[in-house]
């Protein structure tokens, strides 16, 4: 096959009905702080047991096509010997993998990040395709003041995540591109949504400069939110509403899906957020799906609370989550599900 069939023949799958992706890809020292929290330790053992109560959790399958990992889930196996990627497969998801190498300051930028990783990244991605990974997934993130972004935080974004995009296209591997507007911070849902603007602008000419093929990618946004100390919290509606807004003047229709982040909101409020779009905007350019790692696992780690006898309570809450999300993604998700649960 050639790339570019290969691209569209795992898009066509990342966006099978009812089905969106799961983020499992959180870098040693994130999984470490979000243990820590709910007091388990984190070992390579406990990530892995963790990780492998996620993929084999039955019936999550019937609403993820895939599940981004992190470099060293790739290597690991489940309790039968089987390498967790092969585990997936067997299930019918596909194997992503998370392949940035986190964010440092951007000179020039006080205030801004910017991600690495782009050095051997094309080397690496021969590695991860020959592990079974068929997607790849890079984050830039935006804080906001009232100075950040500044100009050319978000055109050196842009660019770095445009050309991590362009490499792994040029790999036969679907680039998930990432720019995460952060939900942290006092600023209003109006802020956000100018920030994001210019965030996605900036974004899609950098793609179109790197030569990208927007058939061939999937967007992981972030909602339009108010900051996290700017209370009350904006209504479903709200959020749908200025969110699609700016999707529809930023995004051209030749990208087959949005996959949104989570971002720190609560499980419930990512799942009405979702809904809100769908029931909304049903006759959206895109699929609109998610990619939550938070949102659809936390209530899962804190059932489990890295005790073996606590793997069904996990898999279930986990489960109950995969399956909110499927029904948001269709605008078919009521309160009422979540209670009869
Ligand atoms: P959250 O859904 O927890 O924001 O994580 C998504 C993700 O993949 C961040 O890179």
């Amino acid at each position: 096959m050639s790339n570019e069939a290969d691209l569209r023949a795992t898009v066509a799958k990342m966006i099978e009905p009812g089905k969106g992706v799961l983020a499992a890809d959180e870098s040693i020292a994130t999984i470490t702080k979000r243990f820590k929290a709910l007091n388990i330790e984190s070992t390579e053992e406990t990530r892995r047991a963790y990780r492998t109560l996620l993929f084999t959790t039955r019936g999550a399958e019937e609403f993820l096509s895939g599940i981004i990992l992190f470099e060293e889930t790739l290597d690991q196996k489940a309790d039968d010997g089987t390498p967790l990627p092969e585990v997936l497969v067997r299930h019918g998801v596909m194997p992503g993998i998370k392949v940035d190498k986190g964010t440092a300051p951007l000179p020039g930028a006080p205030g801004d990040l910017v991600t690495q990783g782009l050095d051997g990244l094309g080397e690496r991605l021969k590695t991860y395709k020959a592990k079974g990974a068929r997607f790849a997934k890079w984050r830039e993130v935006y804080g906001i003041t009232d100075a950040n972004p500044t100009p050319l935080g978000i055109d050196a974004n842009a660019e770095v995540l445009a050309r991590y995009a362009a490499i792994c296209q040029e790999a036969g591997i679907v680039p998930i591109v990432e720019p995460e507007v952060l939900i942290d911070g006092d600023h209003t849902i109006e802020r956000c949504y100018e920030v994001s603007e210019a965030v996605l602008h900036a974004v899609f000419q950098a793609l179109r400069r790197n030569r990208v093929m927007l058939e061939g990618m999937v967007l992981k946004p972030s909602m339009v939110l108010p900051g996290k100390e700017h209370p009350p919290k904006a209504s479903p509606e709200t959020v749908a509403e200025a969110t699609l807004r700016v999707l529809r003047r930023c995004v051209p229709a030749a990208v087959p899906s949005i996959n949104f982040l989570s971002g720190g909101q609560s499980p419930e409020e990512a799942t009405a957020n979702l809904n809100a779009m769908n029931v909304m905007y049903p006759k959206a350019p895109w699929v609109v799906s998610f990619s939550y790692a938070r949102a659809l696992q936390d209530p899962a780690m804190k059932a489990w609370g890295g005790r073996k006898e606590n793997v069904a309570a996990a898999q279930a809450a986990f489960y109950q989550r995969v399956k909110m999300n499927s029904l948001a993604r269709a605008g078919k998700w009521t309160q009422a599900m979540e209670r009869a649960a």
